[in-house]
């Protein structure tokens, strides 16, 4: 996903557009670029490489102007190239354009356009829509705002995919233009400047008033106001909000990455995202976001869910709460899987979108295909006013605040820990009495205290981190509740510092993996004292019977294990359903202690972007 910030206003523009992409510079860093449009001129600065590269190269070619569009690109069409870079041109280099998504049809615009003498300068499908609205534009024989309007309107009927624009027209020097389908788009509300932008981070330092562009919107942006359009030409209804957080929160403060700062952050957005939830005296939780009512919920015969990454491995624990609680059969599909596997959808089915971004092109498009199918859906999401958050129609927000760090940390412990809320819910409109719906509730309010215990273990992780930072491979084993939090916790290892990790239920060994095993590949097993305490111990003896160093993430206290591990990670006593969460806990500042130890860039691993708003 790329990063989108424009400005128009009183102040220089290219200082706040630089400051705006740093702070997106999370959505994707392969390249970055500006546009300032002064005195009927549009001039370009971009550069392949991080945001540095640009600053750098603003400071040598400075471009003064109030009027700016910028972008940070993570590669789609075409390597990250200063040519590949945006904003991108038309012919005339009167119409300037920075775009997030992708223009699925570009291939066929970009030969009609060169049929008509158009030559292209860049392999990106962006350079296409640039050069048809330019074509456009002059075609309508008339200069100034309603021609490019119109224009605009034009192009974006052409153009099949997904995009949030910005846009510069030399012959219209008081606006900038916007527009938004399938990514987002917000316009920031300043006193005598306005923005906008794809992430409210970008802009939540000069303005926390916001209004979020739907999809088939345009908006025309002033310095003192803003218009928001259809693509029929009627006014567009947009709602101005408030930003939860403030720019502090979206900065790493006191600590040397935001990976680090979000798992830090998890007693207390673990804290957020139980608050004005539980109601002990009726042992159950208020979830005042679903906008379903009891008998609805009542009535769900089947839950499906869909999500990517670490959003699915939360899930899959969900999954197995919603089980537990609920008694409520629950699946949980790869979002990209589901919108092509077409399962069958029974009256009764509730379809839960997990997301922390809300932007992630495939689960929106699992959403949609729910909706088609006439299932009620619910999202349950970290970004407010998120693609996702909006086209749900109701759900629950994590309220963790913005996570930067493109692994993903706290989010999964919050959307684990509103999974768990709904089992509650749905369990007491059921068979759930109200002791275990009491005890549920306290487990619940227990951890955050818990993992700040687990966070005190950071050193000793590290020491163990940097003990095993030479292995190729690394395996992750746990059963039932423990083996989601395998899988998460070979993803967080293999997505920050490269050493390849697989996560198995434990049992799953005997049947191939142990093959893997040697004195080479450390096994990661998640072995608290739970139900399944005695049946991990014989999979990893199993392990240690062929020389394989094993790393054991145990209950403290536990002084069988000492014997059995070259290293033990020790964890609060916590139930069978919840000691998983803690052990995430450790299993991030394994991963992320790794990384440091191994001199990776902990918050922008290569090839990656913090939400993938392409399929
Ligand atoms: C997790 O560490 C990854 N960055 C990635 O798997 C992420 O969880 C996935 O892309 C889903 O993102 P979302 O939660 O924003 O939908």
């Amino acid at each position: 996903m790329c990063g989108i910030v424009a400005c128009i206003g009183t102040r220089p523009a290219a200082p706040l557009l630089v400051e705006g992409l740093r702070r997106l510079e999370y959505r994707g860093y392969d390249s970055a670029g500006v546009g300032l449009l002064r005195d009927g001129k549009i001039e370009t600065r971009k550069r392949a490489g991080r945001i540095d590269a640009l600053a750098a190269l603003l400071a040598e070619r400075p471009i003064s102007g109030t009027v700016g569009i910028s972008h940070t690109r993570w590669a789609t069409h075409g390597p990250p190239t200063d040519m590949n870079s945006h904003p991108h041109l038309d012919a005339t280099g009167k119409i300037a354009v920075v775009h997030n998504g992708v223009i699925e049809n570009h291939a066929a615009i970009r030969r009609d356009l060169e049929a008509r003498g158009e030559t292209f300068v860049s392999d990106t499908d962006t350079e296409a829509l640039a050069r048809l609205l330019g074509q456009l534009y002059a075609e309508a024989g008339a200069h100034g705002e309603a021609a490019f309007l119109e224009a605009l309107r034009r192009a974006l009927r052409r153009v099949s995919g997904a995009y949030g624009l910005a846009i510069l027209c030399a012959d219209c020097p008081d606006a900038v233009f916007g527009a938004r389908k399938g990514s987002p788009l917000i316009v920031g509300i300043g006193r005598e400047e306005h923005f906008l932008a794809s992430d409210v981070n970008a802009i939540v330092a000069h303005t926390r008033e916001v209004a979020y562009l739907a999809d088939g919107d345009l908006a025309v942006v002033r310095a003192h106001d803003f218009e928001a359009l259809r693509m029929d030409d009627r006014e567009a209804t947009v709602a101005v909000s408030r930003v939860e957080h403030d720019a502090a929160a979206a900065e790493k403060g006191d600590f040397p990455h935001f990976m680090l700062k979000e798992i830090f952050e998890q007693p207390h957005t673990l804290r957020n995202a139980l608050r004005g939830r539980l109601n002990p005296e009726d042992a159950t939780s208020v979830l005042g976001g679903l906008n379903m009512t009891a008998a609805e919920l009542r009535g769900v015969e089947r839950i499906q869910m869909a999500a990517c990454g670490t959003s699915w491995h939360a899930g899959l624990l969900g999954e197995m709460l919603i089980e537990e609680f609920a008694r409520i059969p629950c699946e949980v599909d790869y979002a990209s899987e589901f919108r092509y596997r077409n399962p069958p959808f029974g009256r009764n089915t509730l379809f839960l979108a997990i997301t922390q971004s809300g932007e992630t092109a495939d689960t929106l498009a699992a959403l949609r295909e729910a909706k088609r199918k006439g299932a009620r859906v619910l999202g349950i999401c970290n970004v407010v006013g998120s693609s996702i958050a909006r086209e749900a129609g109701g759900g629950l927000y994590l309220h963790a605040g913005p996570e930067i760090g493109v692994a993903s940390t706290k989010a999964f412990t919050s959307q684990v820990t509103a999974l768990a809320l709904l089992a509650l819910y749905l369990g007491r409109l059921h068979h759930l009495s109200a002791l275990e719906g009491a005890r549920l509730i306290r487990d619940l309010e227990n951890l955050p205290g818990q993992i700040e215990e687990v966070l005190a273990q950071s050193e000793r992780i590290r020491a163990i981190a940097q003990r095993f930072r030479g292995a190729a491979s690394v395996l992750f084993l746990g059963r039932r509740f423990n083996y989601p939090v395998a899988l998460e916790g070979a993803l967080k290892l293999k997505e920050i510092s490269y050493i390849h990790a697989e996560g198995y239920p434990a049992a799953e060994m005997k049947h191939g993996p142990i093959a893997l095993v040697d004195e080479r590949t450390p096994s990661v097993f998640l072995c608290p004292r739970d139900g399944m305490y005695e049946k991990t111990l014989n999979n990893l003896e199993e392990v240690r019977a062929r020389r394989g160093p094993v790393i054991a993430v145990a209950t403290e206290g536990d002084r069988e294990i000492a014997h059995k591990a070259e290293a033990v990670i020790p964890i609060p006593a916590a139930p069978d359903h919840f000691a998983p969460l803690l052990a995430n806990v450790a299993l991030q500042l394994f991963a992320y202690h790794a990384a440091v130890a191994l001199g990776r860039d902990v918050d922008k691993p290569r090839n990656l972007a913090k939400s993938v708003t392409v399929e």
